[in-house]
């Protein structure tokens, strides 16, 4: 059993089960890269400031380079015994270099370490998921584009509702990615605060300059209260809300990505490759893809419920209780980077049945508003034109007819301001066409919408160097 870098106040040595029970290296591993990037910044600003000599800094970045590299090549060994990813790098660092490996711990805690270290993973996470949410967006926009005249049933209440273009209706969820971006961009500021020199909760005796070793990381801003650093996990809390927000928006489309595959909608088709079938029934063909976005959307909600609940009750400052902040996180960034991905390609791949859609839309008085419009055109009170093609709406229903099958003299009879206009009117086309409201379905405001989306996508492409 390797020797514990804290054993001196011990007598016993850890029972095992309590080893197995506390140790976090099974999963916070994954923290090797940002941990070693911290140690590497520590150690050189202890140099800058005189606590340790050039050759111990030289001595210390080196073997940590060096340990970075047996972990890339697979050559470590992550020794439960060690509890965690920085005890078993710096126990790694004093068996290569002997004991000035010791002297990286100076003023500095593990309290402060994993801070610093969960802050950078997910920085680094944050910009991963910008280049994902880029590209579904990217997709969004270039499905959009291609169906910006493509006129569909809008729905309310899962009831045709008005006539609208399916571009406009695709535009929407390239408005809920891009909150998310913002989202996550407005997070950054919060994860992007530089912890390092909190030390175990109150600071240290040691001269360290904290500003020097934000420079290092490229942090804007360090931490203002010890206490605060390394109790905090909000900007986790934050990220992982984040991420929640964007798989809530993932299953909206997924959901409908799964109604609108069915035989009853029958408005897409989800190409063979995103596809499964069934064990038992031929026919299947079975969009598991949709299916399972919209499943895993518990788990990052999961998670984040897991981090409000885990914190609530805990006092300040360090508490062990943190560590258990790690798997719901990384298993949360897991599963949203694969749904962003996976949706962003499914969506470049779909095919929807235009036809369809158009004869969809013609049912179920989809534009009696238009009618009702036409009357208020007239100097008809909305009110009362409500009412009048509610009943011109009921006639139809009595007699099994269309509101354009209508002749001039049946709506007249319920009101005599309609004349031969309205069948120009309340064309499913002209539905569309007149929404000129800022925001509203008509193509060409669809298509103006789309060309400046496709501007923001092409200015961010350059700006973060996407
Ligand atoms: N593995 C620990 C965690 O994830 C690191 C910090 C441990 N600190 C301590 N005082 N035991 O939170």
């Amino acid at each position: 059993m390797a020797k514990k870098l804290w054993g001196g106040r011990f007598k016993q040595s850890t029972n095992r089960l309590v080893e197995d029970f506390s140790a976090s290296i099974d999963f916070d591993w994954r923290l090797y890269r940002e941990d070693i990037a911290g140690s590497i910044a520590h150690c050189k600003m202890l140099g800058q400031c005189g606590i340790l000599t050039e050759d111990e800094v030289e001595k210390i970045v080196d073997g940590l380079i060096e340990i970075q590299r047996e972990i890339e090549r697979g050559d470590f060994e992550f020794d439960p015994t060690l509890e965690d990813i920085h005890m078993a790098i710096e126990q790694r660092l004093i068996e290569k270099i002997g004991d000035v490996g010791g002297k990286l711990h100076t003023a500095r805690s593990r309290n402060d370490q994993v801070a610093l270290d969960l802050r950078l993973y997910l920085r680094n996470t944050i910009k991963w998921y910008l280049k994902l949410l880029h590209s579904l967006r990217t997709s969004i926009v270039n499905l959009a584009e291609k169906y910006a005249d493509t006129i569909m049933p809008g729905f309310t209440h899962l009831q045709h509702a008005q006539p609208i273009v399916l571009g406009h209706h695709l535009m929407a969820y390239y408005e809920m990615f891009t909150r998310d971006s913002e989202r996550l961009k407005d997070c950054l500021k919060r994860v992007n605060v530089m912890p390092l020199g909190s030390a175990a909760l109150a600071g240290t005796t040691f001269p360290i300059d904290r500003n020097l070793t934000a420079k290092y990381l490229d942090f804007p801003e360090i931490s203002r209260n010890s206490i605060d650093a390394v109790s905090d996990r909000d900007f986790a809390i934050e990220f992982l809300s984040a991420a929640s927000i964007i798989m809530l928006h993932l299953s909206r489309l997924s959901e409908e990505l799964v109604l609108w595959n069915s035989i009853e909608f029958g408005f897409v088709a989800i190409s063979d490759a995103f596809c499964t079938g069934s064990s038992i029934m031929p026919q299947k063909k079975n969009p598991d893809v949709p299916e399972l976005i919209r499943g895993k959307t518990g788990r990052v909600y999961g998670a984040l419920t897991s981090l409000l609940t885990m914190m609530k009750g805990l006092p300040l400052a360090y508490n062990r209780d943190l560590q258990e902040d790690k798997e719901p996180l990384f298993d949360a960034i897991d599963a949203v980077a694969a749904c962003v991905e996976i949706m962003a390609r499914l969506l470049s791949e779909l095919t929807f049945d235009e036809t369809r859609l158009r004869e969809e839309a013609e049912k179920g008085f989809i534009t009696a508003t238009d009618l009702a419009d036409y009357l208020v055109r007239k100097n008809i009170p909305f009110r009362r034109a409500h009412r009048i093609t509610g009943e011109i709406v009921q006639y139809c229903i009595k007699h099994n007819k269309r509101l354009e099958a209508l002749q001039l003299d049946e709506l007249r009879e319920f009101s005599g301001t309609i004349s031969k206009d309205i069948y120009d009117y309340i064309k499913i086309d002209t539905s569309v066409n007149k929404r000129t409201s800022y925001g509203g379905t008509a193509p060409g405001l669809v298509k103006e919408a789309i060309r400046e989306a496709k501007n923001v996508l092409e200015d961010e492409k350059e700006r973060y160097a996407l």
